[in-house]
């Protein structure tokens, strides 16, 4: 019988696995799993059909293959849809083989990895598929903020099958072989005459650049599941432990002098903020969440120290680093996770504020816009901003401002903070200056006065403004002076996030 398991689908459908570019659920276990920690339960479930002749065709196992490993040698339950038997869809019974895995993986607090491929909800077995999708559903709901959810989309994942995923925390995607989709193409076509292709439609490619549903995406199968070996490196098993500490080489005390020429002379010339990021955190190593979509915002993590953080950033090489709708929503997502799971909050700011604009306004960007700063003053995390360059208007409050809870906040002597830049500041408040020269010099004049972080310092909205160069020691010194951080926000159902 465990042989039978084993055997999944049997050898052809493997094989026509195999030719799709497509390893089978117990290949993929292996290669995420460190070697020969797999211990499989419920190996010998069948479904229970009756209907369509399905009494006749039972696989041991039927469809899913569950069970815990250890990743970097701690606990993780995994399952992974088995494609090669009734293509990986969801019958009852499968369905509460994920549910016991969910309900195990709460009670003894590790996080939970699901490797999908599936057609979805097993026709045969009707409402009691749906049933069961809806269970898996429930716990997913039930865990969120508990342990850290990941889906690894590695087949076809379709219709109501989607939420599952995108209720956890962290999806994955493979070029070309994984799609997901609420409405397949036929249906798209027949309903609104559109024509797109799957891969367009729900690829990898689309779902990270365009619509922002999956978070990571992977060449290959095996590229991806190591992306998610790396992301469980940084997590801690459930909420009420801290994150693991993987000590390095760098040296706390490493100083970076070349970071002050990372900032252009003028003011409007933009520069990649992944070069501040790589040049403070440990040995240069970030992990990057969503680095094709919002690309105006960075979000992703690092360690300092070696512990864990994660880490929000404007993109001025990406419109200028604006705050518009997409990276709103982006950001505010990720620093709930962190928040969620312990992770202190390192937040590098240089933005010009918001994105005008009517297709900001009518797309919602009040609402978006304060999603990231509930998220930012809802975090109890340590927190911990360094402006490097703009902080202006509403944008500044936003960005894990000293006034909505940030622990620890540096700006650069090349910082900007104020209601807004020189140029938009003159034209309102001087609209009757006639020569180009009057204008300059007033522009000068408020560069002067408001265009530096002088004034916030001298108000104590900033706590010390630092050289460049020594930026990484001031947000490991700031990091260790939180670390004991506890605070709780008033005691209530939930909040009411502007969704
Ligand atoms: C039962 C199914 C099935 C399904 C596939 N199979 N989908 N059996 N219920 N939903 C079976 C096929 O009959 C076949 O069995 C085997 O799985 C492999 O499928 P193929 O079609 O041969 O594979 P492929 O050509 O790779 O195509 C895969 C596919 C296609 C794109 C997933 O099978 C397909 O479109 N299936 C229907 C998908 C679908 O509409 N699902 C419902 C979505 S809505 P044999 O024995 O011939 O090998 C949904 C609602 C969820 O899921 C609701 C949650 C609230």
């Amino acid at each position: 019988m465990n042989l039978l398991a084993e055997q999944g689908g049997g050898e052809e459908r493997k094989a026509r696995q195999h030719a799709a570019g497509k390893k089978t659920a117990r290949e993929r276990i292996e290669m995420m799993a460190d070697p020969g920690t797999f211990r499989e339960i419920d190996k010998l479930v069948t479904h229970r059909n009756y209907d369509f002749g399905m009494e006749k065709k039972k696989i041991p196992g039927d469809g899913v293959v569950t069970g815990y490993c250890r990743v970097h040698d701690r606990l993780v339950y995994v399952f992974a849809q088995d494609f090669t038997v009734f293509g990986g869809t969801l019958s009852r019974a499968n369905a509460d083989k994920i549910v016991k895995l969910q309900q195990l993986a709460m009670k003894m607090g590790a996080p939970l990895v699901g490797l999908n491929d599936s057609g979805g909800a097993r026709i045969q077995e009707g409402v009691e598929s749906l049933a069961g999708y809806a269970d898996i559903f429930y716990n997913n709901v039930r865990s969120s903020g508990v342990i850290p959810q990941l889906s690894v989309i590695l087949g076809p994942c379709a219709g109501g099958a989607v939420y599952s995923p995108a209720l956890t925390d962290f999806i994955f995607m493979v070029r070309e072989t994984s799609h997901m989709f609420v409405t397949g193409p036929e249906v798209i076509r027949a309903v609104t005459h559109e024509e797109v292709t799957k891969e367009e439609l729900g690829g990898a490619h689309t779902h990270s650049s365009r619509s922002g549903v999956a978070h990571f995406s992977g060449e290959n199968e095996e590229q991806t599941l190591m992306m998610v070996r790396e992301l469980l490196s940084f997590l801690p098993s459930n909420n009420m432990e801290d994150p693991p500490v993987k000590p390095g080489a760098d040296p706390a005390d490493r100083r970076d002098p070349d970071l002050t020429a990372v900032i252009p002379a003028d003011p409007n010339k933009p520069y990649d903020m992944h070069e501040v990021i790589q040049r403070v955190i440990d040995d240069h190593h970030f992990l990057e969440v969503q680095p094709h979509y919002a690309a105006n915002i960075i979000t992703g993590f690092a360690r300092f120290g070696g512990h864990p953080v994660g880490i929000v950033a404007n993109q001025p090489a990406t419109l200028a680093g604006v705050l518009d709708i997409n990276s709103s929503a982006k950001a505010a997502r990720f620093v709930r996770f962190c928040d969620a799971f312990n992770l202190p909050l390192v937040t590098f700011v240089d933005v010009p504020g918001f994105l005008p604009g009517t297709s900001q306004e009518f797309g919602g960007i009040i609402k978006h816009g304060a999603k990231l700063l509930y998220a930012f003053a809802e975090a109890t995390v340590p927190k911990i901003t360094l402006i490097t360059r703009k902080a202006y208007g509403g944008a500044y409050d936003v960005m894990s401002s000293k006034h909505i809870g940030a622990d620890v906040n540096y700006a650069w002597p090349s910082a900007e903070i104020a209601v807004m830049g020189p140029e938009g500041a003159i034209n309102i408040l001087y609209r009757d200056l006639d020569t180009p020269e009057q204008k300059a010099q007033a522009v000068e004049a408020y560069r002067q006065t408001f265009a530096n972080p002088y004034k916030a310092a001298a108000l104590g909205y900033i706590d010390e403004i630092i050289p460049p160069a020594d930026s990484r020691p001031k947000i490991i010194d700031a990091l260790e002076m939180t670390r004991n951080k506890r605070i709780t926000n008033p005691v209530r159902k939930h909040g009411n996030i502007p969704l």
